[in-house]
This record gives structure tokens, C-alpha cells and sequence, in this order.
């Protein structure tokens, strides 16, 4: 039975391959990646799925603004070990996350996937809603989920990526999580000019 855990310092080097398998070298392009560029993931929602010491499933979550104002986390990528598909560890992985984000206090999700799968998780179109992004999608695979009633009202625009979303008040950041958001950090590209 896999484990739901935190992605572990280290981890990361095995999630690129995982991801490269599964969406392949294309996958950089899409424009979930632009939105990506320059930010890091919320190091308290970076999950994996593991058993008996093998790395399965992956998912992260990146913090975003709706319209340059509202906060929101972007859903993705989440991705299992091709051999394991279809045995619940996507649907696994996706409800303990969203149950730690909610209680962490977020109140909307956005993400680009089939809404045949991630109806089942409270995900609705959002494109309808006006939200925008920076690069092509296919309208009926933009989805929004919101967590909290009443969140999305009023809420509408372009999404951007944006700094890490503080963690609530009494919530401190595990050395774990401390030690993941420094190795991102380092990861990220300088920017052009310097
Ligand atoms: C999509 C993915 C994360 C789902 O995880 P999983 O562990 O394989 O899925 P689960 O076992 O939890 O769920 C399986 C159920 O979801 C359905 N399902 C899986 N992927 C689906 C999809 N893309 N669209 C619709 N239904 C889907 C299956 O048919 C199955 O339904 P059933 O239980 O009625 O038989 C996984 O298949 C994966 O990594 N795929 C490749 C990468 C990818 O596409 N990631 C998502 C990008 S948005």
C-alpha cells in the first residue's frame, strides 16, 4: 500500500525523470511551464507517493495570482510511474493534498487536465469564469476548484505566477521544507541580465 508523504530533500532528482517519462521532452512547452518559470512549488504541498523505499507519484503546487490580485495555487504536474496507473494512487495522492491545502487555509485550485478525471475532486471549468493564461489551452481543460464558498466571486483575469504564499500564523516551516525551498532556489535560472 503506498504512503502519501511530503517530497523529501533528494526526491527531486527522481521526480524529473518520472516526469520526463510520463509527459516527455515536450512537456516544457506547455503553458502551465510558463506560468511555472522563476517560481518555486509550496514546499509544504509537495507530495509524493512511495512504498517500500521506491519513489510511484509525484505532485506539486505553485503559488499564482488570478487577475494580478487574488492568491491561488496552480495544480501540477502530477504524475504516476506508468506500470502503476489505475490503481488509485493519482486519486490517493490528489485527495490528501487538497485536504492539506484546505486546511492550510487555500481557497482556489487551478489546473489543466480532463475534467473527466478531476470532476470527481470538485473541479469546474474556468475559462468561463474569464480566468485567463499566458499561452494556449484547450478551454475545456481549464479547471478551478474552489475551496472555500465564495471564493471565486468577483474573481476573474490572467493568471501569474507569484512568491511562495506564506504559511498560516503557528504553522512553521519543517527543516525538510526549509532544506527543498533553498535546493529551488538554487535551481532557478539567474535572471538574462546578470
Ligand atoms: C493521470 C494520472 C495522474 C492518474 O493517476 P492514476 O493513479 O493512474 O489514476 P487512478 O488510479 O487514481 O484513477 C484511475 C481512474 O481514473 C481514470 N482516469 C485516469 N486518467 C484519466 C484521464 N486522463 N481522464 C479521465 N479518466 C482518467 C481511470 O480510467 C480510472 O477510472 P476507474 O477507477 O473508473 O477505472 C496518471 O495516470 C498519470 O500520471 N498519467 C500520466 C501523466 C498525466 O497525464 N498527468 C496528468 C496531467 S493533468
Amino acid at each position: 500500500m503506498p504512503q502519501f508523504i511530503q517530497e523529501r530533500p533528494g526526491d527531486a532528482a527522481l521526480i524529473e525523470p518520472l516526469l520526463d517519462e510520463c509527459f516527455g521532452p515536450d512537456r516544457f512547452k506547455k503553458t502551465a511551464y510558463k506560468i511555472r518559470e522563476n517560481i518555486v512549488p509550496q514546499p509544504e504541498l509537495s507530495y509524493v507517493a512511495v512504498e517500500e523505499g521506491r519513489l510511484l507519484a509525484t505532485i506539486r503546487y505553485w503559488p499564482i495570482t488570478i487577475g494580478g490580485t487574488t492568491p491561488a495555487l496552480l495544480l501540477g504536474p502530477i504524475a504516476v510511474s506508468p506500470k502503476l496507473q489505475g490503481k488509485g494512487i493519482g486519486v490517493g495522492l490528489i485527495r490528501e493534498t487538497l485536504r492539506v491545502a484546505q486546511d492550510l487555509g487555500h481557497r482556489i485550485i487551478v489546473l489543466v487536465g480532463d475534467p473527466e478525471y478531476y470532476g470527481q475532486f470538485g473541479f469546474e471549468n474556468a475559462a468561463v469564469l474569464g480566468f485567463k493564461l499566458p499561452g494556449p489551452v484547450e478551454e475545456k481543460r481549464f479547471l478551478v476548484k474552489e475551496c472555500v464558498p465564495g471564493a471565486l466571486k468577483g474573481v476573474t483575469g490572467m493568471l501569474a505566477g507569484a512568491p511562495l504564499i506564506p504559511l498560516p500564523p503557528g504553522r512553521v516551516a519543517t527543516q525538510a521544507e526549509t532544506t527543498r525551498l533553498t535546493e529551488q532556489l538554487a535551481a532557478l535560472s539567474p535572471p538574462a541580465d546578470t
